[in-house]
């Protein structure tokens, strides 16, 4: 008889972002003549910069000619990439990553769950509450947690509340922690960490010997020049801290796939038997043995990125996304909503006005405005109340969206 994997029995029936799919869907079709605006899934919308696609188009025509055609590639990725990353977003904010401690990936959601690969059975691990979902369902898949109880909070998880009344900045656990997920700029609040912030959680990342999980997808949309774009900007994280990088959301990538991750060499982990382990040769391992390395095409795309274009270009695009982030915070702030986060990030986390839980505002947007959003409720029992509009939309759609808003709520 063929076992399951039982543990997926335990998650939610689906994951977040297709669940608010089905929603609409189903609204859609009850109502085909709805003119749905969707600032729910932070999706990108507009088109890749020139240069991304001048590059891959470049890459084309190599992998049709014989002499200049590639097979599989290294499954850590192209040195041509790796070296670009380690100059332009390290070295550059006086960080030494070398290009060998960077692994080119097809995502941050995938290496966000693969991680776990390498990590033991017995950590005691720490999420904020709300929190990106991906990082608690591939716990719950990696048989980490016990069940969910009526909240949705998981046994054997410890939740770090993140809300207004501690201005979304959790406090250390009071419990031991071996492994802790930090997402900077975060989703979905979309508020930042500072120097001290991020400095306390290194300090006791060595002081308890735990492993800092940090996912920095959204770093470009960092204005703020106080605020770390890296967590190897805090002095010692290099021993504690593995980071997760994107060009979904810096570039348009989300649909062409390319992203990063750093394991620093210097990250060692002792084990039961008092042995030094290098995480970096663990993921090498399991990064050569599980992935054949993102396409040669898409990889030079990302490289593009890098040039004076490409730099010029995204920047262009994150100074859009962050536009629309404000119209949106503005547009809110003047019919009395709360809102939070939207500056430094594309999310704006918003407090649902009349006590409406998260998911019934989700219906009364979605039914009397015709607009998506996501129920603060579906990142963790900590973000009821609250919403969440992604930024990521045309302007058109994006200044529709803030009228139809306002109707509806003032
Ligand atoms: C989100 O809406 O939170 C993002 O699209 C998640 C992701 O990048 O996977």
């Amino acid at each position: 008889m063929t076992a399951v994997n039982e543990n997926f029995l335990k998650l939610k029936a689906g994951y977040l972002f297709p669940e608010i799919a089905r929603r609409v869907n189903s609204f859609v079709e009850s109502h085909p003549d709805a003119q749905v605006i969707k600032l729910g899934i932070g999706d990108v919308t507009e088109p890749l910069p020139q240069a991304v696609i001048k590059a891959m188009h470049a890459a084309v025509d190599e992998m049709g000619d014989r002499s200049k055609f590639r097979g599989y590639g290294p499954e850590q990725g192209y040195a041509f990439l790796r070296d670009k990353i380690a100059e332009h977003d390290f070295a550059s904010r006086g960080v030494t990553i070398s290009a060998d401690e960077i692994f080119i990936s097809d995502g941050s959601k995938c290496d966000t769950g693969n991680i776990l690969d390498i990590l033991g059975k017995d950590n005691h691990i720490a999420v904020l509450d709300p929190v990106y979902p991906v990082y608690v369902d591939t716990n719950v898949m990696a048989g980490h947690t016990g069940s969910a109880d009526s909240e949705g909070r998981y046994q054997g998880l410890i939740y770090l509340p993140v809300t207004a009344e501690n201005d979304f900045t959790p406090e250390l656990p009071d419990e031991p922690v071996d492994v802790i997920y930090l997402c900077y700029p975060n989703n979905p609040t979309g508020v930042v960490a500072t120097k001290e912030t991020l400095t306390k959680w290194v300090e006791y990342a060595r002081e308890h010997h735990a492993l800092i999980l940090f996912d920095a997808a959204y770093e470009a949309f960092i204005t703020d020049p106080e605020i770390p774009h890296s967590i190897y900007e805090i002095e010692g994280a290099q021993e504690v801290a593995i980071e997760f990088r994107s060009f979904s959301k810096n570039a348009g990538f989300t649909g062409t796939r390319c992203a990063f991750t750093v394991v620093p060499k210097s990250l060692m982990v002792t084990t039961s038997t008092e042995k030094q382990v290098s995480l970096h040769q663990l993921w090498n391992r399991r990064q050569s043995t599980k992935f054949n390395g993102v396409s040669y095409i898409v990889q030079r795309g990302a490289e593009a990125v890098y040039s004076p274009e490409g730099q010029e270009q995204s920047k262009a695009l994150i100074a859009f996304y962050l536009d629309n982030a404000r119209l949106l915070r503005e547009g809110l702030e003047a019919v009395g909503i709360s809102v939070y986060g939207g500056v430094n990030a594309p999310y704006v986390w918003l407090k649902t006005p009349q006590a409406f839980t998260s998911w019934d505002f989700f219906d009364e947007l979605l039914n009397k405005a015709h607009l998506v959003g996501t129920p603060g409720s579906g990142f963790g029992a900590s973000g009821e109340g609250y919403f969440r509009l992604s930024a990521f939309n045309s302007r058109e759609n994006i200044e529709e969206a803030v009228k139809r808003f306002q109707k509806i709520v003032s």
